[in-house]
């Protein structure tokens, strides 16, 4: 199957080859050689995938789409306070190559412009223009993925008639604003300028700043983080010149232009994108590149104001702990407690990217509940991840929530970073930082106790062989049969008493004392758990039923001690008293016949 938006960009292609206003760049005598026809687009998702479509892999010269990536760069090196004293964020209004200086300090009005680039690339870290070049050209293959190389027939063709920019050189050493050699200085811009790139090369580039400045594909950092957002800035109000109004009222997408022809287009956390087509429109823009991002926008959905999603889509399922108890057998008391005031302990399932607006909108509901309820459990299972603001939020809330009496806690973050981190930086360990459990059932557990507070703690229960509930109902002279023939064992916390796999080694165990988990391992190396088993419970019973392996991991919660019967033995007490055996199955389909209605419910409960 093709993917469909495959599809779109073929199908968008071909419809715009057929548009041929527009003329080659020739100010610059090579860039007037380039095929006019020539027509390629990328785009690349979050995940690296790239569909491309047309002359995608033609190379041509970046030109001015070197601007926002040699600005990010003396950002990194130098800071914002010293490049903002040399370079401003205000759109001109100009084309790109006036000379829109601050009339006062003589500095750039903005980075986008040929007047701030020239200003920028001297800005960049390095001793002498040698090592600045070698800053420039690392930070642009960065961003792009790839070693680029440059077109010396451009760059020499630029700069033997690149008067203006000359002029405009010296203008900004005049003002102060290039500190060295300014010819120096220019001959970087030239060279960044004739950077060879194709589509594929752009989109990863508008990829890697809308990854946060992380490359998709490679997971290199080309930017740090804290700049990304400037040099977006800069590109939406800038990046297109004395078309950036219309672009941005239009087409809306943080963009660069080049008189190569090529355009990228950045979708922040979403998309990036890379057009090339060399015919221009008056101000310097590809006439196709141009009508490329108004489709894209318009089909897609794509203008940055444009409303994405609602806040409320955050927030998925709510449901209640009477619906999904734990799985641990709880003592006859603690049952008839939980059965009264379980809806108090409260799901909910978080989806996706969690931003503020969600965040607030799933706080809203918690509060909303909040007189209903005593512990939130906040299912991460379907979350990609959290920003700082919205950690802070959710931590304020747990701290308020705590206030009340009522806990917070998370389930199935399944130490995923993106949300592991922003979590752990706004929780100071002072207030013990958040609780997160593997499980869903773990953490309802948790939450169990939190209710039952003191009956939780009440002393360890434990039981006589008599009272397991696999023996209920042995005439008092088959019960002494297996007292005869049980062992008692002690297992420790943490101790895995039968692992998953292992062959069934024929015991069947009886829990006198301590509790048990029964764990299933998970894809993700993580584990499941989907019993938990205390006093009177058996498990390893499936070997009574012909079981050869162990379906599951059984460990010891705290100390546990146990009867052990070998499945041996039960076969020759049963040749002599039958009933041995039938009572025994009966009591294992009655407790499977309670764990199936249990698993309904919780399937109900996600349904
Ligand atoms: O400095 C120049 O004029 C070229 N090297 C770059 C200009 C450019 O790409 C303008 N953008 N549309």
């Amino acid at each position: 199957m093709q993917s469909p938006i495959q599809v779109y960009l073929d199908d968008l292609c071909m419809r715009l080859a057929s548009t041929h206003a527009g003329e080659l760049a020739n100010y610059i005598p090579e860039l007037s050689k380039a095929d006019p026809d020539w027509f390629g687009i990328s785009i690349v998702t979050m995940d690296g995938v790239i569909y491309s479509t047309g002359d995608s892999e033609q190379k041509f010269t970046i030109q001015s789409i070197s601007k926002p990536f040699v600005y990010a760069s003396a950002l990194a090196d130098r800071g914002v306070d010293f490049v903002m004293g040399k370079v401003g964020v205000e759109p001109s209004g100009d084309a790109f190559n006036s000379i829109s200086l601050n009339p006062k300090t003589g500095a750039p009005l903005n980075p986008m412009i040929n007047a701030g680039a020239i200003a920028t690339a001297s800005l960049v870290q390095g001793e002498t223009t040698e090592e600045q070049w070698e800053r420039i050209v690392d930070s642009l293959s960065t961003f792009a993925g790839r070693p680029l190389s440059m077109d010396e027939d451009v760059y020499r063709s630029e700069s033997e008639t690149g008067f203006r920019n000359r002029a405009i050189a010296w203008m900004l050493k005049n003002f102060g604003i290039i500190d060295g050699e300014p010819m120096a200085s220019l001959e970087n811009y030239f060279r960044q300028c004739s950077l060879l790139v194709d589509c594929r090369d752009l989109a990863y580039m508008a990829a890697t700043l809308a990854n946060g400045g992380v490359h998709p594909i490679t997971g290199e950092r080309a930017l740090p983080l804290e700049h990304v957002e400037r040099v977006l800035s800069v590109m939406a109000t800038c990046g297109m010149y004395d078309f950036a109004g219309s672009w941005l009222y239009e087409i809306g997408m943080p963009a660069k232009s080049g008189v190569g022809g090529g355009i990228i287009a950045v979708l922040p956390g979403r998309f990036g994108i890379g057009i090339f087509s060399p015919r221009l429109d008056p101000k310097g823009n590809s006439v196709r590149g141009i009508k490329v991002c108004q489709h894209l926008s318009r089909d897609f959905g794509l203008h940055v104001f444009s409303r994405s999603g609602e806040p409320g889509m955050a927030l998925g399922r709510i449901y209640t702990a009477a619906q999904a108890p734990s799985k641990r057998q709880p003592s006859p008391d603690m049952r008839s407690y939980l059965n009264e005031h379980a809806h108090r302990i409260k799901y909910l399932c978080l989806h996706g990217y969690l931003a503020v607006d969600g965040v607030e909108y799933v706080i809203r509901r918690m509060i909303d509940m909040a007189a209903d309820s005593s512990c939130f459990i906040l299912d991460m299972h379907q979350v990609d991840g959290i920003s700082d603001s919205a950690a802070r939020l959710l931590h304020d809330a747990r701290l308020q929530l705590a206030g009340d009496n009522i806990a917070l806690v998370f389930s199935r973050i399944h130490g995923r970073h993106a949300i592991e981190h922003p979590l752990s930086t706004t929780s100071p360990k002072a207030d013990h930082g958040y609780l997160s459990f593997e499980d869903n059932d773990l953490a309802v557990e948790w939450c169990e106790n939190y209710l039952l507070g003191d009956l939780a703690r009440a002393t360890e229960p434990t039981v006589s062989l008599g009272d397991c509930v696999m023996l209920l109902g042995l005439p008092s002279e088959l019960m002494a049969l297996v007292a005869n023939a049980v062992v008692k064992k002690r297992f420790v916390q943490g101790e895995a008493i039968l692992t998953t796999g292992e062959a069934g080694n024929g015991h069947v165990f009886f829990i006198e004392k301590g509790y048990v988990s029964i764990l299933v391992p998970l894809e993700d190396g993580a584990h499941q758990r989907i019993a938990s088993l205390g006093p009177g419970m058996s498990f390893g019973e499936m070997v009574l039923l012909g079981q050869t392996t162990r379906s599951a991991t059984v460990v010891a919660d705290c100390d546990v001690n146990c009867w052990v019967l070998d499945a041996k033995d039960i076969d020759c007490l049963a040749h002599e008293a039958p009933m041995l055996k039938i009572i025994l199955l009966e009591n294992i389909s009655r407790d499977m016949a309670g764990k199936l209605l249990r698993a309904t419910q919780w399937i109900a409960a996600l349904a």
